[in-house]
């Protein structure tokens, strides 16, 4: 173990952020403990909570936090206030954009597997799912989402310019590349060629690349197409390679087939920096009330466990959850017969990494539908 002791900056955000981001501190601990490590843990505000309480989506001293830690813990950004009121000139989700572009975030590693015994709760067939092991790797610090905006005065027109340079694109077109090598050595690269001069910068681009992984399989696909073929044959794909905006959406469609978008963990890398966030939003409808899946701040929790280098703990936590949702530990979305709160799933969770079978929690109470809790 190269290190010890760890900074980690730790924003929960708006909504359902900071009961999904405290249970995950509290997995950290118990990694701490079993793993005899030490995590120091900063807080931030970012988001709506920011705008409410200093006006900005970022604070300055938030950013700082966050330049000044070894990896960033986040939870969710949101709130209806500004979803509802396209005038606002300040929004929730300017703070995230800055965040990723001030920590040159590039490259967002969105993992996508079924867990066996949930492939009933997604709506997609069991045939069709099953095995399902993609690896999505977007852009996130330019295109769409960072080209030049414009409303005009009158409000008759608007545009948001997307653009990407070579230097953009190569980065993260050998991380895919690498990571297909690791697997099943296949690469999609995603795009929309036939329309769009940046996607054919990518394709360019990558192609000039894959001469350097011979052993890689690179193939193209249209993005409407591949929006199509992640639901009728998800397991043709191994590693996704795509742009900011492409990315960001064929993440939230491709989580159906976990059964339930509460699952999926997100790590964001630089050169230097690193944040940690589940894909889903900030659930405003279900803040405070403990009932949203911690599963995706946790796991990508084991992200950051496997950044920071320390990958028995982060295997020891996958397999805590792997337990937790095996033995029917889960949430409502996925249980409306059976759950358990928010906490009451990052305790099992946690107990299960101190203690394994040995835990405080009864496996075999739990199976016939009897809380051991008490
Ligand atoms: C995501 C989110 C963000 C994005 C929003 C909150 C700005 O949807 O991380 O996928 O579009 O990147
Ligand atoms: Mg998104």
């Amino acid at each position: 173990m190269s290190n010890s002791y760890f900074k980690i900056a730790v924003l929960p955000g708006d909504g359902i952020g900071p009961e999904v981001v405290s249970e995950s501190i509290k997995v950290l601990d118990a990694v701490a403990e079993v793993f005899q490590c030490q995590f120091k843990y900063s807080y931030g505000l970012m988001g709506a909570e920011a705008i409410f309480k200093t006006g900005d989506p970022l604070p300055d001293e938030t950013l700082k936090i966050c330049k000044d830690s070894d990896a960033v813990l986040f939870g969710a950004i949101g709130d209806p206030v500004f979803d509802n009121n396209p005038e606002a000139k300040v929004r929730p989700e300017q703070g995230l954009l800055k965040l990723r572009k001030e920590l040159g975030l590039y490259a967002n590693i969105r993992p996508l597997k079924t867990f066996p015994s949930l492939i009933d709760k997604s709506p997609l067939k069991r045939e069709i799912i099953e095995g399902t092991d993609i690896q999505i790797f977007r852009e996130l610090v330019s295109g769409i989402y960072f080209g030049e905006k414009f409303t005009d005065p009158d409000g008759k027109y608007a545009y948001d310019v997307c653009k990407y340079s070579t230097e953009e694109i190569i980065p993260i077109a050998h991380m895919a590349f690498q990571e297909a090598e690791k697997r099943k050595k296949k690469l999609t690269l995603v795009d929309k060629a036939n329309v769009l001069d940046t996607s054919r910068l990518w394709r360019k681009t990558c192609q000039k690349i894959a001469s350097q992984y011979p052993d890689v399989q690179l193939e193209y696909l249209f993005v409407d197409n591949a929006a199509m073929q992640l639901i009728l044959n998800p397991k043709q794909f191994d590693v996704i390679l795509t742009e900011n905006m492409f990315g960001d959406i064929i993440s939230d469609e491709a989580s159906v087939i976990g059964g339930s978008i509460g699952l999926l963990p997100s790590a964001s890398i630089g050169e230097e920096n690193a944040l940690f966030e589940p894909i889903h939003g900030s659930y405003p409808q279900a803040k405070g009330k403990g009932i949203a899946n911690p599963v995706a701040s946790i796991l990508s929790t084991a992200m950051m466990l496997d950044y920071l280098e320390l990958p028995e703990a982060a295997d020891k936590l996958r397999r805590a959850v792997e337990h937790a949702i095996e033995n029917g530990y889960v949430t409502v979305d996925l249980n409306t017969e059976q759950h358990y709160s928010t906490s009451e799933v990052g305790s099992f969770i946690a107990d299960y990494i101190k203690y394994s079978e040995k835990s405080y929690y009864n496996f075999e109470n739990i199976k016939i539908g009897k809380s051991t809790i008490v």
